[in-house]
């Protein structure tokens, strides 16, 4: 009996009974036949309740909202699709206008993608394009943390410092500069990672580094995790030293998911370039944007005045109504101020249901954007063995305790371990989040029985990051 039948995980559609290429050919995928808010229904008859916004943290509004359904259905009888190259056209005017105006009134352009690995490629254009249009050609190398994820096309992936997601690809991809993250286990105060980067701009030559690259708030690759305010004044002060540019990452954060509409809004300088993505469609349309500071679009529209990159679908009308229809709820109904308020709250409410699981060693978070760490409960200090791959385990158990959250693997990379990320519709009633933090718990408690068993008899830990 495989591990997956010994836990009574429920039975989907497996490769060998599918036409689609599935991502892994050895699961079972439950399908999914109706969302209503955060309730999730599959063909097998189960109710499972959303943690995650639809497992990638992009349904914000959760499921089945009727207004964006119709604002989508009346844009797409008008007109659905125009080339960005030929027309402009009144969705996408607007959403720019009211994206900037409401939600990033620090940025002064924005450039729509349908996803955020497109966005994040644009940005890496953009950084490239902005110090060569000033005559620094000289800049290309882009530096970002060992711990992150931006991307699945082959530039955003070479931005992403994980080891573990780069795989067999790794000829494919530039060999950008990365630093470890400054986690609270390695690097509470930020002066290790800010002494690596020194370290690499030091080795690469500064004047050959265009950008530094992160998530403000990380997302899957270190659940909710925020590097300390000493390294964030350390990073401007290099950044005003050295010339680069400081690109964030904001495709999970952006769009009110920390409590703000942008996490950048909650530090204290500006980023030069911004993406976008999840929360700005909600899942009713694939819609992601890059926007940048007024200095890096006057370097080009001084410049050369071309910045011709695109992909087929930017700024198309359907999507960008969707993203409209998405901005008036957060707007109407004050849905980054419920997040700012009941995010602190929402933690507290996590730790103390989580109190007392040896396998637990931290929960943190902003908004409702919420990560745990998992530990190895024999000196609740080392990351869980990779063979465990508790990640997996938490997602099954807590599928079948009725919820869905979404972990990640970390392990393998080498600089923490296995982790949770929580990220509820920002509209999820009281009672709907209670619910999915007893089912959480509920589903971390029989984790921890499970751990406890596999590792009897296992190694002793390892002492540090597997
Ligand atoms: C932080 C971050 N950046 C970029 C991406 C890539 O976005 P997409 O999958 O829409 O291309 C993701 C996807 O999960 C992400 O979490």
């Amino acid at each position: 009996m495989s591990d997956e039948e010994e836990r009574g995980v429920a039975r989907g559609i497996r490769a060998a009974e599918t036409s689609v290429f599935p991502r892994f050919a050895e699961l079972a995928y439950p399908e999914v036949v109706r969302g209503e808010g955060v309730r999730l229904y599959t063909r097998d008859g189960r109710e499972v309740l959303d943690a995650c916004s639809g497992g990638a943290m992009v349904a914000s509004l959760g499921h089945g909202m009727k207004r964006i359904v119709e604002a989508a259905a009346a844009q797409a009888r008008e007109i659905a699709y125009v080339y960005n190259h030929h027309f402009t056209n009144a969705r996408q005017e607007e959403l720019a206008r009211r994206l900037l105006d409401t939600a990033a009134p620090e940025m002064a352009r924005v450039r729509f993608t349908s996803g955020g690995s497109e966005a994040n490629e644009t940005a890496l254009r953009l950084a490239r394009a902005y110090h060569v249009e000033r005559g620094d050609s000289a800049r290309f190398r882009i530096v970002s943390p060992a711990q992150s994820y931006h991307g699945a096309t082959m530039g955003s992936l070479a931005l992403s410092g994980r080891r573990s997601v780069h795989g067999h690809y790794a000829e494919y991809l530039p060999a950008h500069l990365h630093i470890p993250p400054s986690t609270s286990r390695d690097d509470p105060t930020g002066e290790a990672a800010l002494a690596a980067l020194d370290r690499v701009l030091e080795e690469a030559g500064p004047e050959t580094v265009a950008a530094f690259f992160c998530e403000p708030v990380s997302g899957a690759a270190l659940p909710a995790y925020s590097p300390p305010s000493g390294f964030w004044e350390g990073l401007v002060e290099r950044r005003d030293r050295h010339g680069f540019l400081i690109c964030f990452d904001e495709i999970v954060t952006g769009m009110g998911r920390t409590g703000s509409w942008f996490a950048y809004q909650q530090l204290p300088f500006e980023p030069d370039i911004v993406t976008c993505g999840k929360g700005l469609g909600a899942g009713y349309a694939p819609l992601a944007g890059a926007m940048c500071r007024q200095h890096v679009y006057d370097a080009i529209a001084s410049g050369s005045r071309l910045f011709d990159h695109g992909h087929t679908w930017d700024g198309a009308p359907l999507p960008c109504a969707v993203g409209l229809a998405v901005l008036d709820v957060l707007v109407e109904e004050g849905l980054v101020e419920r997040v700012a308020e009941r995010g602190p709250s929402l933690r507290e409410e996590l730790e103390q249901a989580l109190s007392g699981l040896e396998v637990v060693r931290e929960v943190r978070g902003r908004g409702f954007l919420l990560g745990v760490e998992l530990v190895d409960p024999r000196d609740g200090e080392s990351p869980l063995p990779a063979a465990i791959d508790a990640a997996a385990l938490v997602d099954d158990v807590a599928f079948d305790h009725g919820v869905l959250v979404t972990s990640s693997h970390s392990s393998p990379d080498g600089f923490t371990g296995d982790q949770t990320l929580l990220s509820p519709a920002y509209n999820a009633s009281d009672d709907e989040l209670a619910a999915m933090l007893d089912r959480f718990a509920a589903a971390l408690a029989e984790v921890e029985r499970t751990v406890k068993q596999k590792l009897a008899g296992a190694a002793a830990p390892a002492g540090g990051a597997a």
